[in-house]
């Protein structure tokens, strides 16, 4: 195959190329529109980091370019690779000491001297874990992200971890994906928001800092999309739908300076990400201006080969070089026949030398060529009590209250007796989630349980603690125990869930039902007539009709991390009022999927009333909680929605939106303020709203505040299928409220 037939160089779905990249100049102002040789044209103040970058490139053989492009994920193939000279960077080996003697064999023993650079998946905490990525996404409050992301950065850079595999920013309407757990959920505004956070967070405004790392944008791109929700599927997506709702927390990303990207899995429409040059080399590098390198994901160079691709290996990396993979991750594809296919003509040196450029550049950027080495006395090994405080304000901050009639929660603090129930009840591990930092084992710091939690929130209550069943068996035999508990309790709290490995990377599942007997538990604990409330426990949206109809109260409490326990408690017995919205709709049934509120309407939108509509026979039409959704113990009241204007210029207007919103409760509390917007005639239909404002605020009882939010023609934009930006004259409707069910509305017209 020759360079100019690779693989994904056209993939844009038969549109016009030179149309597709017009587009995207569009309102990217670093755009640079022929791919690397523009994006790596310095800007000013950045010379002399450029030219140390040249001056070394200037310097290396073919075989020590090609050896930066390799990553291993072991210290014994490091050393290997080291020894052969191959290598660029080491991910998931931990510990200051070992780091350091890796480092040592590259910094003194290799012609060069390059440091390697050391990547971990530090998704959600290094030894401090906080809540799953999807939990933070329902704080609605990216300060959160970036709490986490700056605890994490500190403890990781100071233990010899330079680059985390973090931010995952992947939009997605598949609750049955164990994915979804990683990212910010169903919309693009508040995935990008957050993403944005977290870059921030991790890498400060230098990520050479002792306290800082490069992060990663993954996975590029639309992974989300799996087909069926089955890890790693095939996602056939329109040009538009790429651009709307995959790409923009990507966008928004490079535009925060994120320093390296990670191919995905998937194909897209029909070409793997990792030979994709369409998104990779076309997008990324060129419309978007992306300095920093793209890494593989985890043998994904590799796996061109099982996607139908590629032939043999050679072919794989023929294909991912060209298309934009500037490193190689596990598999060596890149090591072993880059020197081949250059003497072929199959790659060229301008691909290798850009890809080793970026690779140089982040690591000059990271301080690497002046401080290779961590100071073994500075590793972190344990968190602070400061790290712990900032993640169980966080983990509180994140629980969503689905429901409480009665209302049942708080709980009083004189409560004579609490009988927890259910598998969760007394989890450590589990209520990490998914990627938990250092991981599980020997010399890491268990999370606190909810029964330990409650112990501690309530000292002078009798607190008993009964499984009733395990997360997933079909074992009913503790069921009588967990009854007679609940009976000589004055409350039960029922704790039931996902374990952790329920979620996460390769662990779909084909129903999202709570899991085993999990749900005839909670009937058992109905049955006995006594007061009781629901903590859910989980990585994904579960199909929770039973729990709405029988359960009194219900708090999504997700993957809480590592002081879940008493985040749990401090919500239960109302220290926090709870004020996190879905940032993801919960499903009736698993039938019902995709469900989400940003959808299209459809000719004939759903009416109970009427037969040939858009619907199930048996099922209501919608989800069972909106995105959005979250209630509080107290009430609060939007109203006075005003408009600064009726219209809004398409080039260079501004809008300014606001709304007061009032605490008409008896406590102090927290809402979220959401503004959604609908274009209703466009020349692509767009959804029935999109999310594009929220501030969530703190208000007294009786309190109230203005809340307001600008508008400029880039909120009422979108991409067309030539991916094109558009901003086109016509009504705008707004509405704003506390979830995306919100009715208060008004209107301008985009001028
Ligand atoms: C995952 C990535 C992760 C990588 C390295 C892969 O299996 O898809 O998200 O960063 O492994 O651990």
């Amino acid at each position: 195959m020759s360079q100019q037939e690779r693989p994904g160089s056209s993939a844009t779905g038969g549109v016009n190329r030179r149309l597709v990249l017009a587009g995207l100049a569009g309102g990217v102002a670093s755009a640079g529109l022929t791919g690397p040789s523009a994006a790596a044209a310095a800007p000013a103040g950045r010379p002399e980091r450029d030219r140390r970058v040249e001056a070394l490139l200037g310097k290396m053989t073919l075989a020590e370019k090609i050896g930066q492009l390799q990553l291993v994920g072991d210290e014994t193939t490091a050393r290997a690779a080291l020894a052969a000279g191959r290598l660029g960077g080491v991910f998931s080996v931990v510990g200051a000491a070992k780091l350091n003697a890796l480092q040592r064999i590259a910094v003194e023993r290799t012609r060069l001297g390059i440091p390697l650079v050391f990547g971990l998946d530090v998704i959600h905490g290094y030894t401090t874990n906080f809540p799953i990525p999807l939990a933070q996404g329902a704080s609605f409050d990216p300060a959160v992200a970036g709490t986490d992301a700056a605890v994490s950065a500190g403890e990781a850079r100071r233990s010899g971890i330079h680059w985390t595999y973090a931010p995952m920013m992947d939009v997605t309407h598949e609750p049955r994906w164990g994915r979804i757990a990683e990212g910010y959920g169903e919309d693009p505004y508040l995935a990008a928001r957050f993403a944005v956070a977290k870059v921030r967070g991790y890498q400060g405004d230098d990520y050479s800092a002792p306290d800082r790392v490069a992060a990663c944008a993954k996975h590029f791109v639309a992974y989300g999309g799996a087909e069926g929700g089955r890890d790693y599927n095939t996602v056939d997506v329109s040009l538009q739908r790429l651009h709307n709702l995959y790409l923009p927390p990507f966008k928004a990303s490079v535009e925060a300076g994120v320093a390296t990207v990670m191919a995905s899995f998937n194909t897209i429409s029909g070409v793997p990400a990792h030979g994709n040059g369409y998104v990779l080399h076309d997008v990324l590098k060129g419309a978007y201006g992306f300095r920093g390198f793209v890494v593989s994901d985890y043998t994904g160079i590799e796996e061109l080969i099982l996607h139908g691709l590629a032939g043999d290996g050679a072919d794989a990396a023929a294909a991912a070089l060209p298309a934009g993979v500037d490193m190689e991750m596990v598999s060596t594809n890149y090591a072993r026949f880059a020197e081949r296919l250059l003497a072929e003509r199959r790659i060229t040196r301008d691909q290798i030398d850009d890809a080793v450029r970026r690779i140089l550049l982040v690591k000059f950027r990271l301080g690497l060529f002046e401080r290779p080495y961590v100071d073994e006395a500075t590793e972190v090994k344990a968190p602070s009590p400061a790290a712990l405080a900032a993640s169980r304000q966080v983990a509180a901050r994140c629980m969503v209250l689905l429901k409480n009639d009665g209302p049942v929660l708080p709980l009083a603090k004189t409560v004579g007796s609490v009988a927890v129930v259910g598998p969760l009840g007394a989890a450590t591990y589990d209520l990490n989630g998914t990627w938990a930092g250092l991981g599980t084992g020997a010399g890491t710091t268990p999370p606190v349980t909810v029964v330990d939690g409650i112990k501690a929130a309530v000292p002078g209550a009798a607190v008993s603690y009964t499984p009733g069943c395990t997360a997933d068996g079909t074992d009913t035999g503790g069921f009588a125990a967990a009854q007679q508990a609940a009976r000589a309790a004055d409350v039960t709290v029922v704790v039931v869930g996902e374990t952790a490995a329920m979620s996460g990377e390769a662990a779909a599942r084909s129903t999202i039902d709570l899991p085993g007997v999990q749900q005839q538990l909670v009937a058992a604990i109905k049955e006995t007539g006594k007061p009781f409330v629901v903590v859910l426990v989980n990585g994904r949206p579960l199909t929770i009709p039973y729990l709405h109809e029988n359960a009194p109260a219900i708090l999504e409490a997700w993957a809480p991390g590592v002081q879940g326990g008493h985040a749990i408690a401090d919500v239960l017995f109302g220290v926090v009022n709870p004020g996190g919205k879905l940032p993801v709709s919960f499903p009736r049934a698993v039938g019902q999927i995709p469900v989400y509120y940003n959808h299209e309407n459809t000719g004939r939108p759903a009416d109970p009333a009427s037969k040939y509509t858009s619907k199930y026979l048996d099922l209501p039409s919608g989800p069972l909680y909106e995105f959005g959704h979250g209630l509080s113990y107290t009430t609060f009241r939007v109203d006075g929605l005003r408009l600064s204007g009726t219209s809004l210029p398409a080039r260079g207007g501004r809008i300014e939106v606001s709304a007061t919103v009032t605490n008409t409760g008896g406590r102090d509390g927290d809402e979220v303020v959401q503004l959604y917007l609908r274009d209703p005639v466009a020349t692509i239909v767009q959804p029935v709203r999109r999310l594009r404002g929220f501030r969530r605020v703190t208000l007294a009882a009786g309190a109230s505040t203005t809340v307001s939010f600008t508008l400029t023609p880039d909120d009422v934009g979108f991409y067309d299928n030539t991916a094109r930006f558009r901003v086109e004259p016509g009504k705008i409707e707004v509405y704003v409220g506390t979830s995306s069910a919100a009715t208060l509305s008004a209107s301008f017209m985009v001028v």
